[in-house]
């Protein structure tokens, strides 16, 4: 049989981030002492409240199928913390509630885009958008950085360079701020000059909310707060993973007209069907205590930030404001390597980064500090030594 594939699914890679850190569990397992700041997630548990709603919730026999897109008690908990933390209005029927915000997105990409169709991504940016762009048979359209990305007063994005990215075939952008990886936060006059483009080119605005919380130089503006004209073409993601510390349970959501709701909704019911009861019940409940949950550990990370900050002085990273990552620029100091193979020699030095490639932007390595104090301490002044050896 000749074996053919979907040549769309063939093109895709592996998500870098994922394979780099199942590299670095190999390594722990089989003994070896590593730095992973390579990490996409918060080193803390899920707060024990949210937990124990769960295990509540499993005893009360919360162990079967849900409404797809997610129930009513979930949805009307994701409008009141939209009104109360983005100063955003949205009615339960646009927002839909899927398996993280990693299958939300891609089921947008799908709702939205058509074969051939081109979906900015100003650089950098993170790792799956590219690819579910792609599975949905788009075009992924990268707009590089401008010089000034580690200028901590310069612009984080080019925003001439997304002018000449505009073709015919341009239906969207995705924004994301705080961004991963660079950690930057776009400001008012950075989200209304972003806010201009799309009311020009008539493009949806993707705007990837998910590291909210951790809003260290400034409070999080969603772009549409500012420019509720743009309603009709703006998508907001968002979900409980980084800022609840509830990576492994998986709830996301999408907030936007109705018409591409009920189309994701739709995609949901075919997928994964449901996000499980007694997680939507946990769910509920972080969102209602909303920001208060996770405080101290919000501050430990900003503590964490300005270590990392202290520790790099003199190094070249993007504006630190938000998320949980530093951006290291280490094109002067590469010596002629990639940033792909300084990532793999510093990884048999014992501590693993993600190298700039993963993100659109080779010549940087992405630094996640979300490791206890003595030990992010101890693993940077490796990097630095190994950054800095003749
Ligand atoms: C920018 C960004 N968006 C979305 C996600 C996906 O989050 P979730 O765990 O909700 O799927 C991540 C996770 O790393 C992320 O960094």
């Amino acid at each position: 049989m000749e074996r053919l594939f979907s040549s769309r699914i063939a093109a895709l890679s592996p998500s870098p981030t994922l394979a780099l850190n199942s590299k670095a569990a190999e390594l722990v397992a089989s003994g070896k002492k590593i730095f992973n700041f390579a990490v996409g997630e918060p080193d803390f548990p899920t707060p024990q409240a949210v937990v124990d709603i769960a295990i509540d919730s499993l005893r009360r026999g919360r162990t079967r199928y849900g409404a797809s897109g997610g129930g009513k008690p979930l949805r009307d908990a994701i409008a009141a913390k939209l009104r109360r933390d983005n100063n955003l209005d949205f009615s339960i029927d646009e927002i839909v509630c899927g398996i993280g915000a990693k299958e939300i997105l891609f089921h947008v990409f799908l709702a939205l885009l058509n074969d051939g169709d081109e979906v900015l991504l100003p650089a950098p940016y993170w790792v799956s958008y590219g690819d579910q762009i792609r599975a949905a048979g788009a075009v992924p359209v990268t707009v590089a950085p401008p010089a000034s990305l580690t200028d901590p007063n310069g612009e984080a994005i080019d925003f001439a360079g997304l002018e000449s990215a505009i073709t015919p075939h341009t239906r969207a952008i995705v924004i994301n701020s705080p961004n991963n990886p660079s950690g930057y936060m776009l400001d008012h006059a950075e989200l209304t000059t972003l806010a201009a483009f799309a009311r020009k080119h008539k493009i949806w605005v993707i705007a990837d909310e998910i590291y909210e919380y951790m809003d260290f130089e400034r409070p999080h503006t969603s772009l549409l707060s500012l420019h509720p004209d743009l309603r009709s073409q703006f998508i907001l993601i968002n979900g409980l993973s980084k800022g609840f510390a509830m990576t492994g349970w998986r709830v996301g959501y999408a907030a936007g007209p109705k018409d591409v709701m009920d189309m994701v909704r739709n995609l949901e019911s075919h997928s994964s069907t449901c996000i499980p009861g007694f997680i939507e019940d946990a769910a509920t409940y972080a969102l209602n205590e909303g920001r208060a949950l996770m405080a101290p550990a919000i501050k430990t990370l900003d503590r964490r930030r300005k270590l990392t900050m202290m520790a790099l002085d003199g190094f070249k990273f993007a504006r630190p404001d938000g998320a949980f990552y530093i951006f290291l620029d280490v094109r002067d100091i590469s010596r002629g390597r990639s940033t792909l193979e300084i990532s793999a020699q510093l990884l048999n030095d014992g501590v693993a980064v993600v190298p700039g490639e993963a993100f659109g932007v080779p010549g940087f390595l992405r630094i996640s500090y979300t490791l206890g104090e003595q030990e992010l301490l101890a693993g940077l002044e490796r990097i630095k030594t190994f950054l800095l050896q003749p």
